[in-house]
């Protein structure tokens, strides 16, 4: 979704302004515009181009030279992608220049209003209305003149909605204000520079130091400094947080794509999650981030999973895992259906919020719903400080480092990393035997191991995506474990090669879906030597008998598939509850490069975000 960074510092603006926009373009957007307070000369230059930020690079003159700038990335809801409608927006008289996220709900009411009290609109959003409503403000307030920093609150209590909003004008050249409701700020904290950005990949490589908004709050940033307060005017201390991740990390590194690069990460990523968690000759796992909560873990008799797109497939998986190691009823719940329910929640329900960004509206949405119901909240969250991890009472990072590209890969299989050490942990909290513990604990502990074999397989499967690249319907299937697996296999190539998909459990196929296949069709199906195996030959024989074609992901040495599949992808055996572990690994590989066959966008896919900041 749109993408916000502001600067205010020693350097130009400008540099920072720029290389920030360009780490937020995997969010998806359709326009950029830039604003900097000229040097010496107290004037606002405002510069704007749809499409690519290099659009707008091209597109900066000679006065983009000073200290103190805002930027944006925007993605259109109100008034369609244009100049006129792309971000910063300014008041009539061009002082002020504001940078938003969200959506203002009031917007039509404050323009009338404001339309009335002289001022001209330039754009059809809804975030103009706030540089007017600050010039309103400033110049009109009871005759008397007020501050910045009091016409910025003054405006901001006549919004309602959401925002993540930064503001900066001519007549102050010494503050950035920045606020937040809903939609995510941070603050990095550099040595005599400030920076601020929707999401803290933009500011990766810059600083080591970040502050995290909370709704409610401003920030009011000096150059060398910066106060946080509440909109009533309460000063608030606020914890530093220390940014792990490198510029390394937040590079394609040699790799044609981000997705490309994340996929073939998936062995250390998984690595990382486990670092020192697993406890192998204890047959259990330690994770530090429950600790607080450990006591009531063990009375929790149901656990609700809530999240949206991939990790609601991880989810998924994890409903398995929880039940059949941890004894504990699991349901999983998309997050934007959970907060329009009235889930029947108690003390004893732990409500599990995932989320690679921490920052998704829906799941966000349904954690404070959970929190209002007396449930406990826990996390799986890829960015550490993000809002989802703050705002839950326990939680456990995936140490994934900084996912790009839009489409989820190695977040995804983190993700599993903890659900799995989640069922090890809760499980041996109740009726798991050391036996078994130790069991998975071993065998989690040579998943790296495994993937690199399956990663060393990608031209295999590189030659697979040239032969189905022009193939135009796909059925993805898997039961059990991997039956979430052929959901994220769909849900991969629709994202990034636009080919319709459809996941489904195998053995729902005769219910419906079966009337789909003739030779036009190619089902994927996960059909490895498990508890299932029967079940998915069965659905291979039925596809077959139809005139369809398979594309098979199988046990290695598995020869009686092999002899029926028309294709086959091999991956080697482990215990069936982290099979889906691997089983993902070709089918992210297979989506990537059916997608270059088809010379898609892949970091990029059209109409998607990588962070869902609204609803
Ligand atoms: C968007 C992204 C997906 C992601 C989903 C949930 O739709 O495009 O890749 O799975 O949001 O995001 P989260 O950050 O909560 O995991």
């Amino acid at each position: 979704m749109c993408g916000i960074v502001g600067y205010f510092g020693k350097r130009p603006a400008r540099d920072f302004l720029l290389e920030g926009l360009k780490r937020l373009e995997y969010r998806g957007y359709d326009s950029a515009g830039m604003a900097v307070l000229q040097n010496h000369k107290s004037k606002l230059a405002v510069t704007k181009s749809v499409g690519k930020v290099v659009n707008l690079e091209n597109k900066l003159k000679q006065n983009f030279n000073g200290f103190l700038g805002i930027a944006h990335t925007r993605w259109a809801t109100h008034g369609k992608p244009s100049e006129k409608n792309a971000h910063p927006h300014t008041d009539c008289g061009g002082n002020v220049a504001v940078v938003h996220n969200g959506i203002i709900e009031n917007y039509r009411e404050l323009k009338e209003m404001l339309k009335k009290r002289g001022h001209k609109f330039r754009s059809e959003t809804d975030t103009e209305v706030i540089a007017h409503l600050l010039e309103e403000e400033m110049s009109v307030s009871g005759g008397k003149n007020i501050s910045f920093e009091e016409a910025f609150v003054k405006t901001l209590k006549q919004l309602n909605g959401t925002y993540g909003v930064v503001a900066i004008s001519s007549k102050n050249p010494d503050m950035m204000l920045a606020a937040r409701l809903s939609s995510p700020l941070v603050l990095g904290i550099g040595l005599g520079e400030i920076f601020v950005a929707s999401d803290v990949s933009a500011m990766v490589g810059d600083v080591k130091r970040v502050v995290y908004l909370d709704d409610k709050e401003i920030a009011i940033i000096k150059k060398d400094g910066y106060v946080v307060k509440t909109l009533s005017n309460r000063k608030q201390e606020k914890e530093e947080h220390t940014l792990e991740w490198d510029k390394a990390a937040a590079e394609r590194g040699g790799y044609p794509h981000f997705m490309l690069k994340e996929i073939f990460e998936q062995p250390k990523s998984f690595a990382d999650a486990l670092r020192g968690r697993l406890l192998i000759k204890e047959g259990r796992a330690r994770l530090g981030g429950l600790q607080a909560v450990e006591k009531r873990l063990r009375n929790i008799n149901r656990i609700i999973i809530v999240s949206c797109g991939t990790s609601y497939h991880s989810g998924l998986v994890g409903e398995y895992m929880l039940e059949e190691y941890a004894g504990i009823p699991t349901e999983v719940e998309m997050a934007s259906e959970f907060r329009y329910r009235k889930p029947l929640l108690d003390k004893k329900t732990a409500v599990l919020a995932i989320s690679q960004s921490g920052e998704t509206a829906d799941t966000l949405a349904a954690i404070r719903e959970a929190k209002e119901k007396g449930a406990l909240t826990l996390g799986i969250v890829n960015v550490v400080g993000s809002t989802i991890a703050r705002e839950t009472d326990a939680g456990v990072y995936c140490h994934a480092g900084p996912e790009i590209a839009v489409a989820s890969t190695k977040a995804f299989t983190s993700q599993l990393a903890i659900l799995a050490l989640l069922a090890l942990y809760l499980g041996r909290q109740r009726e798991l035997s050391f036996v078994m513990g130790e069991r998975i604990a071993r065998e989690l502990n040579r998943i790296p191991e495994y993937m690199e074999k399956i990663l060393a397989r990608a031209k295999d499967i590189k030659k697979l995506a040239k032969k189905y690249a022009k193939q135009k319907h796909y059925m993805y299937l898997g039961r059990k474990y991997n039956f979430p697996n052929a959901l994220e296999g769909a849900l991969k190539i629709k994202e990034i090669a636009y080919v319709p998909a459809q996941g489904y459990p195998t053995g729902e196929m005769k219910h419906g879906p079966i009337a789909l296949i003739d030779q036009s069709v190619m089902s994927v199906i996960i059909a490895l030597k498990d508890s299932v195996y029967e079940k998915n030959l069965s659905g291979i024989e039925e596809i077959l008998a139809r005139g369809g074609k398979v594309l098979a992901v199988a046990t290695e040495g598995d020869s009686v598939i092999a002899k029926k599949a028309t294709d086959i992808i091999f991956i080697p055996k482990t215990l069936e509850m982290l099979s889906s572990l691997l089983a993902i690994i070709p089918l992210q590989l297979f989506a990537y490069f059916v997608a270059v066959e088809r010379g898609c966008d892949i970091d990029k896919p059209k109409n998607l975000a990588k962070s869902v900041t609204v609803e």
